[in-house]
This record gives structure tokens, C-alpha cells and sequence, in this order.
């Protein structure tokens, strides 16, 4: 991945899959662990599949010795290639012994065995998934050959007193010469994207676990020693994680130890590594002095995500990396019915869609959208996407709904006994679910093979006479990138239908003999369907897709009033919630066409007003009410794409909501809050918190002066994390002169504390405007920046670019040339990090002409460069089409 794209770019495709020519029974690695060279002895058990060479992945390994069965080969005997080592064996099994050398510390790419930290203080680590092995020793780096690993590690004891890979302990030892060892052996055949190390001077804190099946399970988890106080909330969201899964799926943890490391230099999130899970520190730490309640709950849903991957991934992993959402779709999914279980399930779901809508929709309607099995990729680490993760976890959702809770369960315990210890494909993931419930499931592959959110709409007519109520349903999938047909999915619609004073009304179909339930799904399995429903007495309010059953957009020609009925009764706070954000959305429109007066923008207002008012509803849903879909899902609604009228409508209809409610009203609450604050966890203390800035940002629109009194006060009082950011970042966005002074406290306050910063970063990035160009390069000054660690990139670039629209997309372009000279930068450092920011990009083709064209120049000039990695060569070739 790091070969620079002079190589011609070879395009890899589903259609070509065939099993692995040889497969690798046993590995047996030794680590002569060096922070500038590590030397890797592997012997390799190797049986014959199929009569062709043997073929190994190997990149910027320096081979130091090469043998089979014992005999050791000479040049002229193996061929070393673009990183492929072929060797002739004539029998059916051999036996491969190599020894090679890799050099961690100069490793920024953070693929393969790396250094985090510094050179004096820091440890090493691996990172292996997707294609990070081959970095690491010759192997057949491929998901579909499982081995059995034992792997022993020296090093010296004093740099290295913590020697740890995946598998049971099998011995340690001392060496002489202040060197130690350590022997790990896995009993679990597993792919060598599973594989991983950790070496160096690091804490724990541990925990004596009792599985359900009566298994002792020590848990380690592992810091650097200035934040292993830091450790706890991880520990507990790990052991929740674990009885859940024993509960919920029958699943059980199959090692003696389970570790979890945290370091700061992580191009992703986490990694489910067997028994050896490795985290992004952002995702592991947690303490109220520098978390955000949003981090806490990030820190409880990736502990369990990385966890549930030891059935849904690792037990049964995937047999190619166009299956990857086979294992991804389904752990977010199990991960998202975890949090839903731990905390609120209406408020996960609003979270859920939300990002779905704000990271998916978007990818899923640009040049880089993809299906969620992709059917071709030529660099595999870009297709760790929202399309792969987040709609595979609603299709995975689909599926559940489908077969209702217990066929649900009944499916994956038939897909993990079927599956176990094997590399499956989807379809094997559909039968086994279908199997065990007597249902075809089938269709729903075209949902896994086709890019695009399709639009379903619906069109109620009310027949008085007969007392029946029909609804059509439709849907239509718009043509993607290289996929110009669509066909129609199966997409089930959970509905109900309200009368005008908000009741629900019984539900009879047409042919049914009698009313159920109000609430019921019907599944649209053509491109269009019409459901008649029976004593209808008068013209009913449907509410559609509730629980957001499908991934779609759903285009239906409401009233304002209508979804006022249901913004203001549905007892569901999930439906409650989609209604106000529909109905926000046609008061956006009002805004943008200068409609002052408009009747959504007045229902949207006078409802949330009445709401406000009323004091119903609980102060969560509330503040989750109170906030319209932002500025980059509103793109949608604009046929040219100009942020700033985005911006200045949206705040528009927003001013028009604080006013309707009235400025002292909001005072008043954010008054009442602010006496209630407290730093406690639990659920209503994070409502309140919450609410309190949704509040004061309301506030700000209508009574500046008064906004960033309260909240240059809270800020200097503020008892956590949460309060603190959120009343820096009111005071920098609406009264920016006074933010100086807290803007420089926080970082003085904050200094070495990584994450904390890349938060003050982050704030800073998102400041919307022209000027944030200006802002974001002085903070490039700043000594804490530096380009080699993916979260202070991600932090002051990434938030800039994806998350700032006003600020990135000025328009004299200003601020694309500055990201493209950057990206280039950190290419040649960090492939995978490069790319992702370089999907800032996507929506370039949607601007109005003045960006667009400012857009386009950038882009196309990166896209002609041949002198970057295959990683951002594909994001930007893709782009640029
Ligand atoms: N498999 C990891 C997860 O989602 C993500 C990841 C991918 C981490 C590639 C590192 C490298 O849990
Ligand atoms: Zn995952």
C-alpha cells in the first residue's frame, strides 16, 4: 500500500475469487524485537490445495534467509516479485522456514510492526488487518487461510518489559544478557489479518472474569503509564460487552486472557486482533475531566464492537475483503443493539440515523459511492466505509426485523455453529439465517450488491365511501458511479396510521378478517405496491418507515400540518423525531426561499414551541428535537451547492425557532439547568447537559450578549468535559473577540494531554466561515501539530474538511489548494490517513459553478500526479471522474 501508484494500479474483482492455492496449517514465529530492526524467524506448515506454485505476500521485508524443508534455497530458486514470492514445491505439504528484517521506527505508514510514541519512551505494536502481515513475514496474506499460531517474542527487559501477542500464554522466560522472552500459542486457526504484538514499557489494569460457561478469563488492559488511571469505564463497558453477548447471542469468550492495549498512533478506531484488541487511545480512554458524554458512550460502543468481532469476525471470519461487511455490518449492528440495551433505545436510533444520513447518503450518492459488497476495489483500505459499516448494519437490521427476535437468534446461532472456524460470504450469512427459519432470504442480496439510497414514496388517497385508506408505495434507486441500472429491493416499511387528534388506529389490510395491531410492517418487494387499509373512518396521517425500518428516503408529499400531528403525539420518541426533521426540512425550504412566513416553518416552530412549553418531553428527546439535520445532510435540497446560503437558511430557521419559543423562556430553562449541573454519568445528567447547550446556542441567535455571558460562565465552571468544550465552542462561534482568552486557557490547561487537544483542534477547525482557513493554518503552527499522527490530522485537517463547510468550501478555493498541498504531505508519511481526508472531495461535482470549478482545478491537478500511493491515487481517480 505504501508502493507508490508508478506500478500500474491492478484492479482486483469479486468475479475473480478462487480459493487459496496452498494454506498454511501451523505458523511458528520468533520476534527478535528492535525499535530500528526486528528480525522475524517464521516456520510455515504448508499443505497443497491445487496444483500451482506457491505464492507468499511479502512487502519491504529484507530477506535474510530462505528454506524448504530444511534445505535452503539459493537465488534462481524462488522468484521475488511486486511483492509476491514464488516457489516450485513438487510434493503436497512442505515445510517454509524464512527469516527476515523490518524496520519499525521508520513505519509511519502504521501498517505491519510499528513504533508508537517516541523512540525512548514509546512501544511497539502491530497493525495487520486488512493487508499489514505481508509487512511483517511472507505469508499468504489473505483472509481464507486459517492457521494455528504460536509466536514467541524476544526483547530486551528493561525497554521491553511487556511482551504480549494474541493466544494463551505458553511460558516466558529470561535470556541472558538483560534480554527476556515470551511464548503465546492461539488454539484458534485464524487469518493473519488477526495476528498482533505489542511490546514495551506499559500499565495495566485487570479483572477476573467468570464466562457464562464457567471459563476464568483474566482482562488486561494496557496504557502507557500517564493515562492507566484513565482505563476504568473501558474496563466496565468490556465486561457489560461480555455478559451481553453471553446473554443476548449465547456467545462466550474462548481465550484464558483477553488484552486491550491503547496507543495514540492508530490509523482507525480499534482493532479486533485475537485476544490482543488494539485501540485508537481516543476510543479506550475515558475521564470526566477530558471526555465528552458523547466520548463515553464512543469509548462503551467500540470496546463492545471490537469485542463482539471475537464471534463476528474472528471465530467466523470472511473469506475475501469484498465480504469485509460481513463481518463489519454485522458487529456495528450487534454493537448498536448493545448501546441501545445499555442506554436509550429512541436516542441510539436518532444517533444512528443521523450518522447514516450525514456519512452515508452522502458517499452512497457521490463519485465514491460503493455497494456494501463492493463487486471490484484496487486498494482494499478504502473501503473501510459508512456504506460498509453503517448501511451494512442496517441491512443486517432489515434482516432481523424480518425474522423478529427470536428467528433472529435462532439464525445466528445457525450461522455461527455452521460457520465456526471458517471464512464465510454473505450468501453463506443469508442462508444460515434463512435455514434456521424456513424463509428465503435471497432477495435481500440485491441490497448487498447494489450502490445508492433508493427513494421510496408513498402517496395515501382516502376513499369515504368505502371507509379505506390506500396507500402506494413506490421506489426507485438513481443511477451511481458504473452502475446505471438498478432493481428493486425488498424494503420493509414499519407504519401506522394517526388520526387528526394524534391516536393510532387499528390496522386491518385488505383481506385480513380482522384489526391487529396499530403498528405493522409491509415490505415493498417491487418497484410498486399499493396497500388498502379497511375502516378508515376518516383521512389518516400515515407514519412511514418508523424506526427507519429501511435505508432510504422516503418522498412523500406531507402537509406541514400532518407532520406537526406526529411531531407532536407519536409516543414513539424515534418516529417523533423523524417527523420533526422531516418537517424541518420543508421549513429549511421555506428559509431558503426567503419565505418568512412559510406555513412548515411555521408548524415546525409552533410545534416545538408548544413542546418546549408543555415540559412533556424529557429533556434528551428534547435537545435532539430542537436540532434540524445539518448543514451537510441540507446539501440534499439544494440544486446548487453554495454552504454559505446553507448556512445563513438554516440559522435562519433556527432564529425563527428561538424567537417562536422567546428568549426569556430559554434563559429561563438554561437557568434552571445550569443550577441542576452536576459531572455525574448517568443518563439525565447527560440530557441536561445536553440540552443546556442546545439552549444556549438557541439563545446566541437571539440574544448574543446575553448567550456568551452564560456561556463565558460556564465555561470557567464547568465541572467536566462536556460543559467546558460546548461553552467554548458558543463563545468562539457567536462571540469570537471574547474567545481569545478561554481559547489559550484551554490549552494551557490541556497541555500533554493528547486528546483533550485534538478536541481544541477540532473546535477551532469546524468555526464556520472564510476566516477558518487563516485559523486552521496558525494552528497548524501550533507546537503540539504535527503531521504524523492520524488523530491531530484528523483533528484540525479532518474536521475541517468534512466537517466545516462554509470554512473549507470558500469561494475563491483558497482552502482546496491549501488541503491538496497538505495531502501530498501526508501521503508520504501515511497513505491510508491521506485518503480519507482526500474524500473532503466527493461532493466537488455538486457545487455551484464558482466552487465547482475552483473544485474541479484542484482535483484534476491531483489526480494527473503519478507520485502518490495507491491509496489516495484511487480515492482521487475516483473523484475526479
Ligand atoms: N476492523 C476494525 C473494526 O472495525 C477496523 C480496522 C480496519 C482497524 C483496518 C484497523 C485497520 O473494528
Ligand atoms: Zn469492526
Amino acid at each position: 500500500m505504501s508502493d507508490r501508484s508508478d506500478a500500474p494500479t491492478s484492479v482486483i474483482r469479486l468475479a475473480d475469487y478462487r480459493p487459496p492455492a496452498w494454506t498454511v496449517e501451523r505458523v511458528d514465529l520468533a520476534f527478535d524485537l528492535g525499535i530500528d530492526r526486528t528480525e522475524v524467524a517464521a516456520t510455515l506448515e504448508l499443505v497443497r490445495q491445487a496444483d500451482e506454485p506457491m505464492r507468499l505476500n511479502g512487502e519491504g521485508l529484507e530477506l535474510l534467509e530462505l528454506s524448504v524443508d530444511g534445505r535452503r534455497l539459493g537465488e534462481g530458486e524462488y522468484i521475488l516479485a511486486n511483492g509476491v514470492l514464488e516457489i516450485a514445491v513438487d510434493g503436497d505439504r512442505c515445510t517454509l522456514a524464512t527469516r527476515v528484517a523490518i524496520r519499525p521506527a521508520e513505519n509511519t505508514a502504521l501498517e505491519g510492526l510499528y513504533l508508537s510514541g517516541s523512540r525512548d519512551k514509546g512501544f511497539l505494536l502491530t497493525q495487520c488487518e486488512a493487508e499489514g502481515f505481508r509487512h511483517i513475514t511472507f505469508f499468504p496474506d489473505r483472509p481464507d487461510v486459517l492457521s494455528r499460531y504460536t509466536v514467541t517474542l524476544r526483547a530486551d527487559r528493561a525497554r521491553f518489559p511487556v511482551l504480549l501477542a494474541g493466544g494463551n500464554p505458553d511460558g516466558a522466560g529470561e535470556l541472558g544478557d538483560g534480554r527476556h522472552w515470551a511464548r503465546f500459542v492461539d488454539p484458534h486457526p485464524k487469518p493473519s489479518y488477526l495476528f498482533a504484538v505489542v511490546a514495551g514499557r506499559l500499565e495495566r489494569i485487570s479483572h477476573d472474569y467468570t464466562t457464562a460457561d464457567g471459563r476464568a478469563v483474566a482482562l488486561h488492559i494496557w496504557a502507557e503509564a500517564d493515562v492507566i488511571d484513565r482505563c476504568g469505564y473501558a474496563m466496565d463497558s468490556l465486561i457489560r460487552s461480555m455478559q451481553w453477548d453471553e446473554r443476548t447471542y449465547g456467545r462466550n469468550y474462548d481465550l484464558d486472557v483477553f488484552h486491550v492495549v491503547a496507543t495514540h498512533d492508530f490509523n482507525m478506531g480499534a482493532m479486533e486482533n485475537k485476544g490482543l484488541n488494539i485501540f485508537n487511545a481516543k476510543y479506550l480512554l475515558a475521564d470526566p475531566d477530558s471526555s465528552t458524554d458523547d466520548e463515553y458512550r464512543h469509548v462503551e460502543a467500540v470496546v463492545a464492537h471490537e469485542y463482539f468481532h471475537n464471534w463476528s469476525g474472528n471465530r467466523v471470519t470472511c473469506r475475501d475483503w469484498f465480504q469485509l461487511s460481513l463481518k463489519e455490518g454485522l458487529t456495528v449492528f450487534r454493537e448498536q443493539s448493545f448501546s441501545a440495551d445499555m442506554n436509550s433505545a429512541p436516542l441510539k436510533r436518532i444517533e444512528d440515523v443521523a450518522l447514516l444520513r450525514r456519512a452515508q447518503f452522502p458517499e452512497d450518492a457521490g463519485p465514491l459511492s460503493h455497494p456494501v459488497r463492493p463487486s471490484q476495489y484496487s486498494e482494499i483500505n478504502n473501503f473501510y466505509t459508512a456504506t460498509v459499516y453503517e448501511k451494512g448494519s442496517e441491512l443486517v437490521r432489515m434482516l432481523a426485523g424480518h425474522l423478529g427476535r427470536d428467528g433472529f437468534r435462532k439464525g445466528m446461532d445457525l450461522y455461527f455453529a455452521r460457520h465456526d472456524g471458517q471464512a464465510a460470504t454473505i450468501e453463506d450469512f443469508l442462508k444460515a439465517l434463512g435455514d434456521a427459519n424456513d424463509a428465503d432470504l435471497s432477495p435481500y442480496l440485491a441490497w448487498y450488491g447494489q450502490a445508492g439510497t433508493p427513494r421510496l414514496t408513498a402517496e395515501g388517497r382516502f376513499d369515504a365511501a368505502q371507509r379505506r385508506y390506500r396507500l402506494t408505495l413506490r421506489q426507485r434507486t438513481p443511477a451511481t458511479a458504473g452502475q446505471p441500472a438498478k432493481q428493486a429491493v425488498p424494503i420493509p416499511v414499519r407504519l401506522s396510521l394517526f388520526d387528526h387528534s394524534g391516536a393510532a388506529l387499528p390496522l386491518r389490510l385488505e383481506g385480513e378478517d380482522r384489526a391487529g395491531d396499530t403498528e405493522r410492517t409491509v415490505v415493498l418487494d417491487g418497484a410498486e405496491h399499493a396497500f388498502v387499509f379497511e375502516d378508515i373512518d376518516a383521512a389518516p396521517v400515515p407514519s412511514l418507515l418508523r424506526g427507519f425500518s429501511a435505508p432510504v428516503i422516503l418522498e412523500c408529499d406531507y402537509l406541514p400540518g400532518e407532520l406537526a400531528i406526529l411531531l407532536r403525539h407519536d409516543p414513539d420518541g424515534f418516529n417523533r423525531w423523524e417527523a420533526g426533521q422531516q418537517l424541518a426540512g420543508l421549513a429549511y425550504d421555506d428559509c431558503r426561499d426567503g419565505n418568512v412566513d412559510g406555513s412548515a416553518l411555521r408548524a415546525w416552530t409552533r410545534a416545538l414551541a408548544d413542546l418546549f412549553a408543555g415540559g412533556g418531553v424529557d429533556d434528551a428527546l428534547l435537545a435532539e428535537l430542537l436540532t434540524p439535520p445539518g448543514e451537510i445532510e441540507l446539501v440534499e435540497r439544494q440544486a446548487e451547492r453554495d454552504p454559505e446560503r446553507i448556512r445563513i437558511a438554516r440559522q435562519a430557521m433556527l432564529r425563527a425557532l428561538a424567537r417562536r419559543i422567546g428568549a426569556e423562556p430559554l434563559r429561563e430553562r438554561y437557568e434552571q439547568l445550569r443550577a441542576a449541573t452536576s459531572a455525574a454519568l448517568d443518563a439525565p445528567s447527560q440530557a441536561q447537559r445536553q440540552l443546556k447547550r442546545r439552549l444556549l446556542d438557541l439563545l446566541a441567535l437571539v440574544d448574543p450578549a446575553g448567550a456568551a455571558e452564560r456561556a463565558l460562565a460556564q465555561y470557567g465552571q464547568a465541572p467536566g468535559m462536556t460543559d467546558r468544550l460546548a461553552a467554548l465552542a458558543t463563545v468562539a462561534t457567536y462571540a469570537s473577540p471574547s474567545a481569545e482568552e478561554p481559547i489559550a486557557h484551554f490549552r494551557r490547561r490541556y497541555d500533554g494531554n493528547a486528546l483533550a487537544l485534538d478536541k481544541w483542534f477540532a473546535m477551532q477547525a469546524m468555526l464556520p466561515g472564510a476566516e477558518a482557513l487563516a485559523r486552521v493554518q496558525a494552528l497548524e503552527g501550533d507546537p503540539a501539530f504535527t503531521l504524523k499522527n492520524p488523530n491531530r490530522v484528523q483533528s484540525l485537517l479532518g474536521s475541517f474538511a468534512r466537517a466545516n463547510p462554509t470554512g473549507f468550501h470558500r469561494a475563491d478555493g483558497a482552502a482546496y489548494r491549501w488541503l491538496a498541498d497538505r495531502l501530498v504531505a501526508i501521503d508520504a508519511l501515511n497513505p491510508q490517513v491521506a485518503a480519507r481526508i482526500a474524500t473532503a472531495f466527493n461532493g466537488w461535482k455538486r457545487l455551484e459553478p464558482v466552487r465547482r470549478e475552483a473544485a474541479h482545478a484542484v482535483v484534476a491537478g491531483l489526480a494527473a500526479r503519478t507520485d502518490l500511493s495507491r491509496d489516495l491515487t484511487d480515492i482521487l481517480a475516483r473523484v475526479a471522474l
